[in-house]
């Protein structure tokens, strides 16, 4: 079923629209925000990540304009209006604007595709904003969309998904490319491995029964943020950790050794061999964010076939491991996220874990379905007791639904 205007805080958006522009939009342009299941901090290594898209969602209804003039509005006050011409050099907003994400998908386009007509266009959303799911990446696909519909051209989705990820460095994050990907690509009622270079989505249904409780810590986890130094430092240390290994090879006399990947790594070597090498090879802290890395690579093809084999048992265990790792070795937990992983496990969650960068932002756990009300009522009573109440307490703790990929709709 799809969502009702009224998550996105418009009654009528119709009369919205035609408040700010004066008159009515023509086309819906929606993209959906996701949950990583398995396989965090892997994309931008070129290996495997295994997410979900929400029903939640970024929603842009527009209008073309005759220039190239971009005029957007946000359903939500503390998102200011932004103006700007379409060029295939546009000059970014001061960090962390939320601005730069339209910014983002605009430039790239244009550079691609040369001079485009600009759009009227009215934002809302119902993905909880720097939560860990993807309300950015959501915006910059709804936008890209919406911008190609407007000039009526099109883009094969693959293609789309990787040139948004590009994209979307313009604000200054070095991200992977699991979120453009999912929310281009997804499939209703799956969950989908994604593989790098070249891009490819393989769909695994989510079997009868299994239910994901996905919670939010009430911290923020702004990507255009202080959570992008942070982030950016880990793709830097794993850049390094991939260099010493490989360099390691080469004094052993194996062959070529400079343009080795995280993929061809572990195409070559059994997990264990790996980590022996990295350890040898590596200080401490980088042969534990090197051990994430491999470790949480094999556990997306681990978790895909338990999936496959409606094995809730085996999925829920990786989901723990995968946890422990990113606690321990990658250090991107926080206490909040803890908390809800451990009240989510006594609810009687098979596994649970942080999704997304982590700092902050949302856990995601797993339960047979005829247990999920016990794991959102341990959740309820042990984090959100006195702080959230009602339907906001909906917006933060919820069960996810996995829903179709974006989607341009003439109106
Ligand atoms: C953010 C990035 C993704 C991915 C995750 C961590 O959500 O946008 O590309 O790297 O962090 O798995």
């Amino acid at each position: 079923m799809k969502e009702s205007w009224k998550a996105h805080g418009l009654d009528r958006p119709g009369e919205v629209f035609k408040g700010h522009f004066g008159t009515f939009p023509t086309h819906l342009s929606r993209a959906p925000g996701r949950v990583n299941l398995i396989g965090e901090h892997t994309d931008y290594n070129g290996l495997p990540v295994f997410p979900m898209a929400l029903r939640k969602e970024v929603r842009i209804l527009f209008r073309p304009r005759d220039d190239a003039l971009v005029r957007v509005r946000n359903a939500l006050a503390e998102f200011p209006p932004r103006d700007f011409e379409l060029s295939h050099r546009i000059e970014p907003y001061p960090p962390g604007d939320w601005g730069n994400y339209l910014k983002a998908a605009c430039q790239a386009l244009a550079q691609r595709l040369g001079p485009l007509r600009g759009l009227d266009a009215l934002v809302s959303s119902s993905v909880p904003v720097a939560s860990g799911l993807s309300s950015s990446s959501a915006l910059v696909i709804a936008m890209a969309q919406a911008l190609l519909a407007a000039n009526e051209l099109h883009l094969p989705l693959l293609e789309l998904a990787e040139e948004m990820a590009r994209a979307e460095r313009y604000t200054g994050t070095q991200g992977g490319g699991m979120d453009q990907a999912i929310a281009l690509g997804a499939r209703q009622g799956h969950a989908s491995r994604i593989e790098f270079k070249p891009l490819r989505l393989f769909h695994t249904p989510i079997p009868k029964g299994w239910s994901f409780v996905v919670a939010h810590t009430l911290a923020r986890a702004e990507k255009s943020g202080p959570v992008q130094a942070a982030y950016n430092e880990r793709a830097q240390s794993c850049r390094e950790a991939l260099a010493l290994v490989s360099l390691a090879l080469g004094g052993r006399g194996e062959e070529a050794t400079e343009s080795l990947s995280y993929r061809d790594l572990l195409l070559r070597f059994p997990v264990a061999d790996l980590l022996r090498l990295g350890e040898d090879a590596l200080p401490p802290l980088l042969f534990r964010r090197f051990r994430h890395v491999v470790t949480e690579a094999a556990r997306v093809y681990a978790a895909e076939e338990a999936m496959a084999q409606g094995d809730l048992f085996t999925f829920g265990i990786l989901m723990d491991a995968s946890h422990e790792s990113l606690r321990n070795d990658y250090e991107v937990s926080s206490p909040e996220l803890d908390r809800l992983v451990e009240l989510a496990r006594e609810g009687g969650a098979a596994g649970a874990r942080l999704t997304g960068a982590g700092f902050g932002g949302c856990m995601v756990a797993l339960a047979h379905s005829g247990r999920a009300e016990r794991v959102v009522a341990s959740l309820a009573k042990g984090y959100f007791q006195g702080k959230v109440a009602g339907k906001a307490l909906d917006e933060v703790l919820f069960l996810a639904e996995a829903g179709p990929g974006a989607e341009v709709t003439v109106l």
